[in-house]
């Protein structure tokens, strides 16, 4: 599949929406003209069933919209002919305080991203040169040179796999051990797959793909990769010192979902290997999805949206300077997938199926807490 996945695409769509129904009646005519006036954009969703808060199931965006004009509380439950697509919704209470913990990590998720873009402007860097990862990149000669002006130059980017024999600069990887990567299971490597690793010095190295596994894979085998887009290969040896891997987050932090108001800036990659910023929504149960900076941020002009040949590409919290590997992309615009934080065990069980001792690395975030208090759950 050469596409992120429309669907998905869809569900930024129903975001908005959403909102309709919390921005009040003036907002939701205005979508509703541009379904009279037949809009394009819109014509992308005709087809989409939408389940919603009251029972009933509309065809098309339309229909929801309309709905939604005359009952201010309407919103979407689900997509799909039989609702099998769940929504997940923001509770609009009113947020809660912020504990001393969540201050502390969220200040060190924004830290990192958001001083370095500071900096890249304060030495005029424009974000057209401070996005891309390689200002060289010769993939026939194995030729790379690390972009000394990349906003996230200096950090350790060698976990993020530029090129594979598979499909050029399409398709990607990211080390999560010295023998493990993660990618996507709709737009996935082989094995015998050649993956390429650059040093942080431009050196570069070159792995076979030796093992896949995919997670939550049913004996059956037909299931649909919505929810369990991660597959786990296994190189044929580890990589070299001077190739690192990302961390995750920890275990017990399986639910994470700030305040709306909470701006975590995410690194990205696309298949053009730029470090691309987007800010970050939500990971609960198998999804996890990333919003669109405010227009105002500096993040924004960081921002690209993440479209066909970006699927793959992992999506990072950069935590005390390390990245922490949360997903890969599944679906397009501000970009979504499956939370590798969801199949925690599930992948470190395939990586001891795959014949490892290996298993993931969980970021530390104890020195965030306050002492003697486990890490809450952090639900807004
Ligand atoms: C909607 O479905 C109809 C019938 O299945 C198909 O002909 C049409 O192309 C679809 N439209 C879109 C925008 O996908
Ligand atoms: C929505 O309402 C408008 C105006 O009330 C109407 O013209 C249009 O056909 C409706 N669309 C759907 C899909 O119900
Ligand atoms: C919408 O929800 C609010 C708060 O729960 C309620 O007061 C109001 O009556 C509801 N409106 C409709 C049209 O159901
Ligand atoms: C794996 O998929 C099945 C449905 O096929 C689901 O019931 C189960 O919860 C999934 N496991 C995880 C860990 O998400
Ligand atoms: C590049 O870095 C690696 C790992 O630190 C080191 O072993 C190697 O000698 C370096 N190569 C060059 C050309 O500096």
């Amino acid at each position: 599949m050469e596409s992120l996945v429309k669907l998905f695409m869809l569900c930024m769509l129903v975001t908005t929406a959403a909102t309709v129904t919390v921005a009040g009646a003036s907002t939701c005519q205005t979508y509703v003209k541009s379904c009279i006036g037949g809009s394009h954009s819109l014509q992308h969703y005709s087809n989409i069933t939408y389940c919603t808060s009251d029972g009933k199931k509309y065809i098309g965006i339309c229909g929801y919209l309309n709905a939604s004009c005359l009952n201010p509380n309407l919103t979407i439950t689900a997509n799909g002919y039989n609702c099998e697509h769940k929504v997940f919704h923001r509770v609009t209470t009113t947020p809660k305080p912020l504990t001393y913990f969540e201050i502390n990590l969220f200040h060190a998720i924004s830290r990192t991203i958001d001083d370095r873009l500071q900096l890249s402007r304060a030495r005029g860097i424009t974000p057209e040169k401070a996005k891309p990862i390689f200002s060289k990149q010769d993939h026939t000669n194995k030729v790379y040179v690390r972009n000394t002006h990349c906003w996230a130059y200096g950090l350790d980017l060698t976990s993020i796999s530029p090129w594979n024999s598979n499909h050029g600069t399409r398709k990607a990887g990211t080390l999560v051990t010295k023998r493990h990567l993660l990618w996507a299971r709709h737009y996935s490597l082989k094995i015998g797959d050649t993956v390429r690793f650059i040093m942080a010095n431009n050196t570069v190295v070159d792995r076979k793909i030796a093992g896949t596994k995919l997670v939550n894979h049913s004996s059956k085998g037909h299931e649909s990769f919505w929810g369990r887009d991660i597959v786990v290969g296994m190189l044929d040896k580890d990589v070299p010192d001077g190739i690192s891997f990302s961390k995750v987050m920890p275990r017990d932090l399986d639910e994470f979902r700030p305040v709306y108001n909470t701006r975590l800036p995410v690194m990205s990659t696309d298949f053009e290997e730029h470090a691309i910023v987007t800010d970050f929504s939500y990971y609960r149960n198998t999804g996890i999805g990333l919003r669109i900076p405010a227009k105002d941020s500096i993040e924004y002009e960081y921002y690209e949206k993440k479209i066909g040949g970006d699927s793959g590409n992992p999506s990072f919290f950069i935590i005390n300077d390390e990245l922490v590997l949360l997903f890969v992309f599944t679906s397009g615009g501000a970009g979504g997938g499956t939370s590798i934080n969801h199949y925690y065990d599930e992948i470190n069980r395939l990586m001891k199926e795959e014949g490892s001792q290996y298993q993931l690395t969980p970021v530390d975030l104890q020195s965030f807490e306050v002492s003697g208090h486990h890490i809450p759950h952090l639900v807004g």
